[in-house]
């Protein structure tokens, strides 16, 4: 359950203007992958691909064998019933209630009777914590809530794949740190494939499968979340530990004067790699694998003190 992307050699452009280039990945189905980049680096835009809101114009984009890239609309309408999407903005309807908001999609894509409706939107209500709240406004609601809500509407088609834009921003630590549990909560659940498009390094640490980093117009890196967390890769290194010694300057790459004057400086250590956040029920995820066994596997030291249950979510803490 759960489908897998095949994302090769992507290109995107606007005008003159170099997106990203060249980006190949797989996110494997069923596990919550991350990916993470600086503002403007074209998170969006990828998501936006992937549904085919946005044509790429390089490479393909292969989910069960279609190329969203290059496939006709009738194909592309067909392949966008296995999505469920929450946009960064939350996107609600401010002149309808929640449960009307949530009910959408089954209205305008569903015969079902309406008692149907009833029971699919208040299951979603449920997993996502809202029940009580279907008759308040958008407008009424706090950012936390709100993005709760459209939550619940990009669930109530069943999705395969679940494509969320910043799910933190704007929220607090705490409200973040609830909507985090939430979505590993959910993914143990439905055990769809989920990507989460952030630049909050401590739920990149904590919450995926896998991570990606967007950075200078390319991916610099994809893979297991220990595998970046243990990366010596000066970008994946610098941004993933919120370091300012390395390349990434205040405003993109820094200039050679400025690389220069930091050559001598050594980066410091990698902070321990924190345990992975787990299913409240307490009984695993289909796809969550053992603290430590990507790195065991691949004969790398993770650093001291990594995965020790006092590590969680330490760094900035
Ligand atoms: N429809 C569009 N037309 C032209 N430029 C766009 C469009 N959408 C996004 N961009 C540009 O692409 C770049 C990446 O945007 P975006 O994906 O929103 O970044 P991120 O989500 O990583 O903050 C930005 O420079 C933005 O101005
Ligand atoms: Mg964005």
């Amino acid at each position: 359950m759960g489908v897998e992307i095949k994302v090769d050699g992507l290109t995107k452009s606007f005008g003159k203007q170099v997106i990203w280039r060249d980006v190949t990945l797989t996110i494997p189905a069923g596990e919550v992958s991350v990916m993470l980049g600086p503002s403007g680096t074209g998170k969006s835009v990828f998501l936006k691909s992937l549904i085919g809101l946005i044509k790429p114009e390089q490479g393909s984009i292969l989910i069960e064998g279609t190329d969203i890239a290059s496939c006709p609309e009738r194909e592309l309408y067909e392949i966008r019933k296995l999505f469920g999407v929450l946009f960064q903005d939350g996107a609600m309807f401010g002149s309808m209630n929640l449960f009307d908001n949530v009910a959408f999609p089954l209205r305008e894509h569903t015969k079902k009777s309406e008692s149907e409706v009833r029971n699919i939107v208040m299951e979603k209500m449920d997993l996502v914590g809202l029940v009580g709240a279907e008759d308040k406004l958008p407008g009424e609601i706090s950012g936390g809530m709100r993005k709760r809500a459209g939550l619940a509407r990009a669930l109530v088609l069943d999705p395969e794949i679940l494509l969320i834009d910043e799910p933190d921003s704007g929220l607090d630590p705490v409200r973040t740190s609830f909507i985090n549990q939430l979505f590993i909560d959910l993914n143990a659940q439905i055990d769809a494939t989920f990507l989460i498009v952030t630049h909050d390094i401590n739920s990149t640490r904590t919450v995926p499968d896998n991570i990606g980093l967007l950075y200078h117009k390319h991916l610099a890196m994809f893979g297991p979340r220990e595998m970046l967390l243990s990366s010596e890769e000066p970008v994946v290194r610098q941004f993933l530990n919120a370091q300012t010694v390395g390349p990434i300057g205040m405003s993109e790459e820094k200039d050679a004067d400025e690389l220069e004057a930091e050559k001598d400086l050594e980066m410091p250590p990698l902070p321990p790699i924190p345990l992975q956040l787990e299913p409240s029920s307490g009984i695993p995820r289909r796809h969550q694998r053992p603290p430590g066994e990507w790195c065991k596997e691949n004969g790398v030291t993770p650093p001291p003190g990594s995965f020790e249950s006092t590590t969680a979510g330490a760094i900035g803490a």
